[in-house]
């Protein structure tokens, strides 16, 4: 993702970065540090995130502009079973996704949805993008397999994506919208001690 949007950054000769794509660029590899750090300190920890929370920080730190956002978010949610920063970096690389497939989009719209099934927590992430043509969908999730037009793709997101959700008995994945673009959908197992409720944060 850091490599990605720098890569994007470093190919437009003509324009220099402004300083909120500097300010996404450094809170993506702040991220990638913590990640790092707490995976290295956390074996014992049990992982619990609060759903809504992330997948707002995850909308600004992929630089929308906040009239290309609608969030149907269900309050009172209980807390996931993954690391705040593991479920920031989850939604992240979908939304990075969905913001360079709506590029040449005259009506560019992200719609997050959220809301609790049994023991699942489902958040649904669907844009007005370019769309994910049928025989692409089965391979966007292996490792190195990248469309993207520009020189901004490693190939890398939505694999990881896949295998962080997997370590935590979630999963991801991918389907055309209808009316064009993609829906991703997401599910996370909701955190066993889960008693206590995530605060109540809708956008
Ligand atoms: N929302 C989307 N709309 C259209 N294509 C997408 C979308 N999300 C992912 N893709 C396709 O899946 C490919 C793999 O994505 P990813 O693993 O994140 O790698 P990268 O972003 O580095 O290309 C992308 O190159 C793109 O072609
Ligand atoms: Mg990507």
């Amino acid at each position: 993702m850091i490599c990605g949007l720098a890569q994007t950054l470093l190919a437009r000769r003509q324009k220099p970065p402004t300083r909120a794509e500097l300010g996404c660029l450094a809170t993506h590899a702040r991220r990638a540090c913590r990640v790092i750090h707490n995976a290295l300190n956390r074996r014992r920890a049990r992982p619990a995130g609060d759903v809504n929370h992330a997948l707002v920080r995850a909308v600004q730190a992929a630089g929308f502009r906040k009239q290309d956002v609608r969030a149907s978010l269900a309050p009172g949610l209980p807390l996931a079973a993954v690391f705040p920063d593991e479920m920031e970096s989850i939604f992240s690389n979908v939304l990075l996704n969905a913001r360079r497939a709506m590029k040449a989009s005259p009506c560019p719209q992200v719609l997050l949805e959220s809301s609790k099934k049994g023991k699942m927590i489902t958040v649904t992430m669907s844009d007005t993008g370019s769309g994910i043509p049928r025989e692409r969908l089965a391979k966007i999730f292996e490792p190195f397999y990248t469309f993207a037009a520009d020189a901004s793709g490693t190939g890398l997101g939505l694999f990881i994506t896949q295998r962080m959700l997997a370590r935590r008995g979630g999963s991801v994945n991918a389907a055309a919208r209808a009316g064009g673009g993609a829906v991703f959908s997401i599910e996370l197992p909701v955190a066993r001690s889960a008693g206590s409720k995530a605060r109540r944060r809708t956008k």
